[in-house]
């Protein structure tokens, strides 16, 4: 008998698992355990087979779970996406129980990158589905006592599915009668358990603290999600679902080529490992990426970082601009390259060193003296996807470079089961 806050502690030694309810207590011994109510009542809690088995929490040939989790995307997407998107009909399903035709808005809450993910996928489901979204990180969201409105599908964002703030801000939706959502990792979690609709990831076990394949999945399940939500409501023909179904279904093999540039990123690191301070700047959904690339570098390297939409850079960032704080653009070449491009002259005017993660057309057009990390060009239903990856590998080297210990950062808990 063994007990454990999280499937994957007990996984090395049992794959039957008893969650226990809210208020539940145990008693257990060598051979036996049972499980009271929070009235001290007998009661039974089904054994579930879980597949956190020891097999799939193993290093294989990589130095840290960070580095194979990274390496493990284009995996964790592909299976993502075959629980959203038929490659038969080209179309993407939106699991059962959600009609998005009636669904007038969109609440999404979570926390840490989940929270990005969150706010990446709000430019796909405005853009897409035309729906209306609004986002909190859920320690605000809790607390803010905002309006209802009816019609509101509620969605938590959340690898482990036990986040307290998350968990709290997915209650108090479900006692205003909101339909609540829970894109999470860990099926059997307590989000997956109270949450009217499950709309799961299949990133597998995630050991690193720092939020990677989890991550891609997130953002994969939630653009699939988009485009059934866009089809739905028909603001996309079956032409265009099934263009961008193939265009999803293809990003696997994106996220592969863009782990490519590994060895360039790599050769960058030792410079930004000097860094005291490090700038990320993106547009549209690339600002949400920027936002998580400078959680990614100063969770894991613990050099200050700060991410901003690029055209916020005059509005107080512009200042600290110097030869000594490099500036990481995240720009593939869409319909706002150009304003990012004049971002970049604006930062090389005054001295600040900038590394370019874009694609080829992107690379053509940029001044000499910037560092480039060129990425495969994508449709923009994807681009988040790609640029990923290159991102965390930049973290991760950086990271690796100071010595750093990268699965288990100072001060920080995979799951922050408390407020
Ligand atoms: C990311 O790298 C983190 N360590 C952290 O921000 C994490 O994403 C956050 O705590 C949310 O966790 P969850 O997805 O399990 O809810």
């Amino acid at each position: 008998m063994f007990l454990g806050s999280d499937a994957l502690a007990v996984g090395p030694f049992t794959n039957r698992i008893a969650y226990l309810d809210e208020g539940d207590y145990v008693a257990i011994d060598h051979g036996s355990a049972r499980i009271f109510d929070r009235d001290g009542k007998p009661v039974d809690r089904p054994l579930k087979m879980v597949s956190a088995s020891a097999a799939l929490v193993e290093k294989g040939n990589y130095r840290h779970f960070m580095e194979k989790e990274i390496h493990d995307q284009p995996d964790a997407c592909q299976h993502t996406l075959s629980a959203y998107l038929d490659p038969v009909s080209g179309k993407a399903t939106a699991p059962a129980g959600v009609d998005f035709s009636k669904v007038t808005r969109i609440q999404i809450i979570a926390c840490g990158t989940a929270y990005y993910a969150g706010l990446i996928s709000r430019y796909l489901f405005e853009s897409l589905a035309r729906l209306p979204v609004d986002i909190d990180v859920a320690s605000e969201f809790r607390y803010r006592e905002p309006p209802v409105i009816p019609g509101t599908l509620a969605i938590v964002i959340s690898q482990s599915g036990e986040t307290a703030d998350t968990l709290a801000g997915l209650r108090w939706c479900k006692a205003q009668g909101l339909t609540t959502a829970a894109v999470v990792n860990v099926h059997e979690s307590t989000m997956a358990r109270e949450a009217d609709l499950v709309f799961p990831t299949h990133a597998g076990p995630e050991i690193g603290v720092a939020s990677t394949k989890a991550f891609t999945s997130q953002v994969a399940a939630l653009s699939a999600l988009a485009l059934a939500a866009a089809s739905a409501r028909g603001h996309i023909d079956a032409a265009e679902e099934a263009r961008l179904t193939a265009v999803l279904l293809e990003s696997p093999r994106l996220i592969a080529q863009s782990i490519q540039v590994e060895d360039a990123i790599k050769a960058l690191a030792s410079d930004l490992a000097k860094a005291r301070d490090v700038l990320y700047f993106g547009r549209g959904a690339m600002s949400a990426l920027a936002l998580e690339g400078a959680l990614k570098l100063k969770e894991i390297s613990y050099i200050h970082a700060e991410g901003y939409a690029a055209g916020e850079l005059k509005h107080g960032p512009i200042a600290l601009i110097d030869e000594a704080t490099p500036v990481i653009v995240i720009a593939p070449s869409d319909h706002l390259f150009e304003k990012t491009m004049s971002n970049m002259s604006e930062v090389m005017a005054r001295g600040g060193p900038i590394i370019l993660f874009t694609d080829e057309d992107g690379a053509r057009h940029a001044r000499p003296g910037i560092k480039l990390i060129i990425v495969p060009k994508s449709d923009d239903l994807v681009s988040p996807l790609a640029f990923s990856a290159p991102i965390q590998l930049l973290a991760y080297y950086v990271a690796v470079q100071k010595g750093a210990d990268v699965d288990q950062p100072r001060n920080l808990a995979k799951s922050v089961t408390v407020e």
